[in-house]
């Protein structure tokens, strides 16, 4: 477990070590070497086919034809989008499924399930949500079995650019960077009771943030002199004078606001809890399609596939025959699909998205 660092589940917690064991690259699929303003674009060109429209901002979705097609849609099929976001993916599975077929929808932002609740299909239906509850809440629908599901990770258009929803440092906002509004501590809940070293290693775990230990730092000094903090501006402006220096064009508190993000929304966790159920989920040849935006995150994703898929992790001359060693239970169909130049030219925010898909083999 990470040492210092509280709120996360036990068994998700040893995902997080493994996942920060390697020193995260920031060049491998990282937001941490993608500007705010190019993961989240406020200006997007209204003729993509990909946008969905919001009162907030628009969300473009990220690989919709790739994510659509490697789930392998069968029109009778059920299928989980546990992230509709406004919904790019589940209207495009929509489209693919025939009257038989189903698709359930969680998501845990009440704003996604308010979008949601605009299809107007009988086909469909949504759930207010975490995804690592998948199991459960589909259990609790007589749902045990399922042909496909997806996980479109991280954060939508919408959350982004909704000033009041405090994700971003590019507006000042009461600091609350909650997915899901109606439960959880908020950023500033944390910082008002988080000790230095704890913060320093969500920063630095999650951020992959070099200057963690200063940043956490006049953090900690702020709210010790009485100043508890608040809003995204004045988090914004305690980094900016804490870091020495930052890549150029890069708000120098990007990854400052992206480790209290996935802190706050126990993100990490939530995928190494979620990936065993969608195991449980799938049936024989039924398809995991996720994409991840976060190295952190793909790492995890990478490493759950292969070790379903690996057979032996014994020595190769460990006397045993190849039939009595424990079959894979999942297939990795291909390489990682990465968003071509033409996608991440009209879609910055596409540029560190990781798309990996398996398949459910019969083994029980
Ligand atoms: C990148 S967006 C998905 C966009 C969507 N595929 C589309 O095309 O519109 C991610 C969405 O997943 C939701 N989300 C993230 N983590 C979640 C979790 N652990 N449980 C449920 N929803 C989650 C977020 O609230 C957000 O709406």
């Amino acid at each position: 477990m990470t040492r210092g660092v509280k709120n996360a589940p036990t068994k998700a917690s040893l995902s997080l070590k493994q996942a920060s064991s390697k020193k995260a690259s920031s060049k491998a699929a990282g937001l941490g070497s993608v500007k705010e303003s190019e993961k989240y674009p406020l200006e997007v060109s209204v003729s993509n086919s990909n946008l969905v429209s919001d009162p907030v901002s628009p969300h473009i979705t990220v690989l919709l034809d790739e994510a659509v097609h490697a789930l392998a849609i069968k029109p009778s099929g059920l299928y989980v989008d546990g992230t509709f976001g406004r919904g790019g993916h589940s209207r495009k599975i929509l489209s693919q499924l025939g009257p038989e077929g189903r698709l359930i929808a969680f998501d845990r932002d009440l704003t996604a399930i308010e979008s949601g609740k605009e299809i107007n299909d009988q086909r469909f239906s949504i759930i207010h949500s975490h995804f690592a509850s998948m199991q459960a809440r589909l259990t609790d629908i007589g749902v045990t079995q399922v042909d496909g599901v997806l996980l479109d990770l991280g954060i939508s258009s919408p959350q982004i650019d909704d000033a009041e929803r405090g994700f971003s440092f590019r507006y000042d906002a009461p600091l609350d960077m909650r997915m899901d509004q109606t439960s959880g501590q908020t950023a500033a809940d944390f910082l008002r009771h988080t000790t230095e070293q704890q913060l320093a290693e969500v920063i630095k775990n999650y951020g992959e943030e070099r200057f963690a230990k200063s940043i956490a730092r006049a953090i900690i000094k702020e709210r010790d002199d009485g100043r508890a903090i608040t809003t995204t501006g004045q988090l914004a402006q305690i980094v900016a004078g804490a870091v020495p220096r930052f890549e150029s064009g890069q708000n120098p508190a990007t990854r400052t606001f992206q480790a209290l993000r996935i802190f706050v929304n126990q993100e990490l966790e939530e995928l190494s809890l979620t990936l065993p159920q969608c195991l449980g989920l799938l049936k024989p040849q039924g398809r995991l399609a996720v994409i991840s935006f976060h190295s952190l995150e793909d790492r995890i994703v990478k490493q759950f596939i292969r070790d379903q898929e690996n057979r032996d992790d014994l020595p190769s001359n460990f006397p045993v025959r190849a039939a009595d060693l424990p079959q894979p239970k999942l297939v990795s169909m291909g390489k990682a699909i990465k968003p071509g130049a033409q996608e991440v030219k009209a879609n910055p925010r596409s540029r560190s998205a990781v798309l990996r898909v398996a398949e459910r083999t019969s083994v029980l």
